[in-house]
């Protein structure tokens, strides 16, 4: 077994190396206090692995991506949400009567108990949808409060991915005081989001078959990221023996911030500012390399990617094809594009390895099939739904676990005596 050797008030101490399935090393640490008193201090903790686990490889020097093993080219191409979700949670990808059956369940489920409608009447139109979502995704804990036998938890499972769009769907008619349209048995998942989201009760409508296929492949990009901060949110609830809906509802809120799932609106709302400045996007460059204009390129830069985001080229690719075919002519997707041509042939882009997220060209696609902007980041915990639940099992599955409880280097005052209020200054 390799070791690494740390010199520290004149001891030496070995450590273990965790070596990856693709030759990531981890010095293993989990012994580190007790044998020498010190701890390691990583904010934000861009050098510290929190698990070992099986679901998502990123190779970020690279840009490399792979869900179980497969490339999210190969699978945005050939498969679908429903079978990546399949094979997220349960590893392997599904045979056909295995989809079958788990498409038959997200069927049969997706149905809201009809006293959960009371939860968004309690919400003002202008309510966010991600603050609708994440609290009725709470709100599943007080109806199905069984959360420990195994068959439990693979029943709430189906019922989470089952729900979602319905309650997704639902907040957007409640923001635009439209009656709900319940989820229908005929068609697809993301068909029937649409139907759901795009239906009125006076009138027929169709699912456009392209929005359809273009929506489960943005869905598919957005499946699973590695122990980013939402996942990383729902592992850390899901640690205390929180159940499965109280840790995805923490990973809604997590991924609502504009630093992260937030950021497709945010992008949205930055090529908007600019284009009514005039499209001068070299202005707002040169803004994002200021630090004092508070201005950031949104959907620009990764902590993992120093290279192209990969699914960022995906959607970039899409982008072009679908809204030709849409018919659609977005004067923002030429202004994103300028932006990245700008950023990449600018030092400071370039020292900072700063490429385009998977943030910066999806809401572009979004716009094009008519779901509005303040809905991109639903459609994020949409597509990230499965990737939470399948680390959530890792998690929960693994007898290894722990609490998450990170430790802290204290720089606060050092013991005093209570002073009465009489003699304060
Ligand atoms: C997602 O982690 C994941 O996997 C997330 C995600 C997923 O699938 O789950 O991929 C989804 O969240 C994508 C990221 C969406 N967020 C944005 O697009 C917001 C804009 N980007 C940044 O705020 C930033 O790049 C982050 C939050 C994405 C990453 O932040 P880091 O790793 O903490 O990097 P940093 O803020 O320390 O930046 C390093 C340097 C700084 O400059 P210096 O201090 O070295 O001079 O790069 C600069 C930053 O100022 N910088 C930017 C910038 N991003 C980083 N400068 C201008 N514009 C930007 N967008």
């Amino acid at each position: 077994m390799q070791k690494a050797t740390l010199s520290l008030n004149g001891q030496t101490h070995e450590l273990p190396l965790v070596v990856g399935t693709e030759g990531e090393v981890g010095i293993d640490i989990r012994k580190l206090r007790a044998t020498t008193g010190a701890i390691t201090l990583d904010p934000g903790y861009g050098n510290t692995g929190s698990c070992e686990s099986a679901i998502t490889f990123i190779n970020g020097e690279e840009g490399i991506l792979r869900y179980r093993g497969y490339g999210i080219e190969e699978l945005t191409e050939k498969s679908s949400f429903l079978e990546v979700a399949y094979l997220l949670i349960e590893g392997e990808l599904p045979t056909k009567a295995q989809l079958d059956r788990f498409r038959h369940r997200l069927t049969y489920h997706s149905l809201l108990h009809e006293d959960m409608k009371k939860f968004f009447e309690g919400f003002p139109p202008s309510a966010h949808p991600m603050s609708v979502l994440s609290t009725i995704i709470a709100s599943l804990s007080a109806y199905y409060p069984e959360n420990n036998d195994p068959a439990d938890v693979e029943l709430n499972i189906i019922r989470l991915i089952a729900k979602i769009k319905t309650i997704a769907a639902f907040a957007y008619k409640k923001s635009i005081g439209q009656p709900y349209i319940y989820p229908r048995n005929d068609l697809s998942y993301t068909g029937d989001f649409l139907h759901m989201m795009f239906a009125v009760p006076s009138e027929t409508y169709e699912v456009d078959p392209l929005v359809e296929n273009t929506l489960d492949k943005l869905l598919i990009l957005h499946a699973d990221h590695e122990q980013n901060c939402s996942t990383s949110t729902v592992r850390m609830v899901g640690s205390s023996g929180a159940s499965l809906f109280a840790a995805i509802s923490a990973g809604v809120s997590a991924l609502s911030g504009p630093l992260h799932g937030g950021a497709n609106q945010a992008v949205i709302n930055m090529l908007e500012r600019i284009r009514q400045d005039g499209a001068n996007y070299r202005k707002y460059v040169e803004m994002a390399k200021d630090k004092e204009s508070g201005f950031r390129l949104m959907g620009f830069g990764h902590r993992v990617y120093k290279n192209f985001d990969p699914r960022a080229r995906v959607i970039k690719a899409a982008a072009d094809q679908v809204l030709e075919r849409l018919g659609v002519d977005d004067p923002l997707l030429d202004i994103a594009k300028q932006l990245e041509r700008v950023a990449l042939e600018d030092d400071y882009f370039i020292e900072r390895k700063l490429y385009p997220n998977v943030d910066f060209y999806s809401g572009i696609l979004y716009r094009a099939m008519g779901i509005p902007t303040n809905m991109f980041t639903v459609m994020f915990a949409m597509g990230r739904l499965p990737g939470w639940i399948a680390q959530w099992k890792e998690m929960h599955n693994d007898p290894n676990t722990r609490i998450y409880r990170p430790r802290q280097i204290y720089v606060g005052p050092n013991a005093r005596p209570y002073v009465p209020i009489e003699a304060r200054e």
